[in-house]
């Protein structure tokens, strides 16, 4: 995007104008230009800004925070999942809401893996535990409460300060919850054995995904610490990386073999970026986001190696370890892998990280999630301990949902037939909904989807008309952002382009999630043939 002269020339002016007027000066509204050229034209606004001498806003009374002096880091991130997209897809369903007359009825969110928000019940066992917990009265009143629910929240409230979840717990996390959590991977990893002080809870797996990335942050190293990233990613890395100052260092993910990790190109990734950065973290999403992959017990053994050989740190972002429907494919942890391997492997420095937000039970709302370290220096433990300790500790309430999630009711007892048919119901349904999206998608000309093995997403490639690249060109915009827009503005479908994750130049995707309820899915994926047939006719 190329600024009006007079803008580049007259800083003067530029000072007494503010954002939102500077962006309608230049005929953009939020979403009407893609976020990679929003944010081309922020960079050079502000590019233009920080050019000029101590504030005048300042001196002339007015804010001392502005967006010139701004960390600048906060202004280059971005943030796709909850871009122009939604943003213009909130303001359709007020505009609904008052009744306007559009095309569709709803709109349909497609964008977040948010299960709840899409219409997904709670699981009952979870929901009276952290009812018990939050008001311990009803223990007493509430008959209805099946007697080990009462004896969990009874355990739970006997680890807390004051056995009051009001309290705040010790920086990890409530020592029981650890306990819970440890007690589960060893299960889950078939006896591996787990210390519970390895175990840090905090509020949803961002927190702690955050946390790990923050102690790499090194400003007096002449070179970034680079952190290897899949490309397509969850844009909570890309932004973090930003916002942290650390260097985003891309491998792409192999879509013609459902989106699996090439050795070859995780070499060609690292010896390509080592010269611009000190490239020390080695991160893997499995079961992936936005691609939907399981990896194979071979592949993970594939990705450990390279790390071992290349002395790298290890990030499995494993939160969508329930979340895995296709036949034949398994969850296999990255610490049980790296301890099955043996020397030297299982010296690897690892960081694995578990959440509420997904799986069967989807609280993303309740803030829940874990980090395990595997063979962390002690001395870089206690560090970290000491920074995580100034935010005091995360929400006792988000912890008590981990709490539910990795010590759920046992057979025997008076709430575990419920709680399984709750969780079978919601599994049984995501795995039909992944079978439904590949098979709905791939059958749609010009779109070709891999097979959603796991996790919550599928992330189709879409051949966009050269007529509708240049039509998307003509209007600043990325061309599968113009087929989003378009999309949500015919159908009220909320998805996210796949510039928002990153993808193959001169390649197109989107990603939608599977979360829809059936029937609001099975009209999702009619709306948006009927969308793409009609694009292709028009643009063809
Ligand atoms: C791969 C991945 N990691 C982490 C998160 C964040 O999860 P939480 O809600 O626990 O912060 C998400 C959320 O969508 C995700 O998809």
């Amino acid at each position: 995007m190329s600024f009006p002269r007079f803008f580049q020339h007259n800083n003067k002016f530029l000072t007494r104008i503010d954002f939102s007027s500077f962006l309608s000066l230049l005929g953009l509204d939020f979403y009407s230009c893609s976020s990679f050229n929003f944010m081309r034209a922020i960079n050079s606004f502000f590019g233009i800004r920080r050019s000029l001498a101590l504030s005048s806003s300042v001196m002339s009374g007015g804010k001392v925070l502005t967006t010139s002096n701004i960390n600048p880091n906060v202004i280059t991130m971005q943030y796709a999942v909850r871009g122009p997209i939604v943003i213009r897809a909130v303001e359709l369903e007020k505009e609904l809401a008052n009744g306007a007359k559009k095309p569709f009825p709803n709109v349909i969110k497609a964008n977040i893996g948010d299960a709840h928000a899409m219409g997904q019940k709670p699981i009952t066992y979870i929901r009276q535990l952290l009812a018990c917990i939050a008001n311990p009265v009803i223990m007493e009143t509430d008959k209805s409460i099946p007697s080990d629910v009462i004896e969990n929240a009874k355990t739970f409230l006997g680890s807390c300060g004051g056995q009051s979840a009001g309290a705040y717990s010790q920086s990890t996390g409530v020592e029981v919850v650890r306990k819970h959590v440890a007690e589960y991977i060893t299960k889950r990893d078939g006896g591996i054995p787990t210390n519970s002080e390895d175990i840090c809870l905090s509020g949803g797996a961002s927190e702690s995904i955050r946390n790990v990335l923050k102690l790499f942050i090194n400003k007096n190293d002449a070179k970034k610490v680079g952190v290897m990233i899949p490309i397509p990613q969850y844009p909570l890395y890309s932004a973090t990386l930003e916002e942290f100052g650390l260097g985003q260092v891309g491998y792409y993910l192999n879509e013609s073999s459902n989106w699996s990790l090439d050795e070859a190109e995780l070499e060609r990734s690292l010896k390509e970026s080592s010269e611009k950065y000190d490239v020390r973290v080695l991160c893997v999403i499995n079961p992936g986001n936005p691609t939907g992959q399981v990896l194979s017990r071979e592949n993970i053994e594939t990705i450990v190696r390279f790390a071992q050989k290349h002395n790298l740190f290890l990030l499995a972002d494993e939160v969508y370890q329930d979340n895995v429907y296709a036949q034949g494919s398994q969850f296999h942890s990255f610490k049980k892998v790296v301890t099955e391997m043996g020397a030297p492997y299982d010296k690897i420095e690892l960081a694995s990280f578990h959440s509420v937000s997904k799986g069967y039970m989807g609280e993303c709302g309740m803030r829940g999630g874990y980090v395990e370290f595997l063979n962390l220096d002690s001395e870089v433990y206690v560090l970290f301990k000491k920074m995580i300790s100034a935010k005091l500790c995360s929400t006792v309430l988000g912890q008590a949902v981990i709490d539910a999630v990795v010590n759920p009711p046992k057979e025997g007892q008076p709430s575990y037939a419920l709680w399984k048919k709750e969780r079978d119901a919601v599994l049984a349904s995501l795995k039909e909904r992944a079978t439904l999206v590949e098979k709905a998608y791939s059958s749609i000309d010009g779109i070709s989807c891999n097979p959603v093995q796991g996790a919550m997403y599928a992330f189709p490639s879409v051949q966009i008309p050269a007529k509708a690249v240049e039509k998307a060109r003509s209007l600043n915009q990325e061309p599968d952002f113009f087929y989003a827009m378009q999309l949500l503005e015919t159908t009220g479908i909320c998805i996210v382009p796949g510039s928002g994750f990153g993808q193959k130049d001169g390649t197109y995707h989107f990603r939608t999630t599977i979360l829809p309820q059936s029937d609001l899915f099975k009209d999702m994926l009619t709306r948006f043939t009927k969308f793409h047939n009609d694009f292709l006719a028009e643009y063809k």
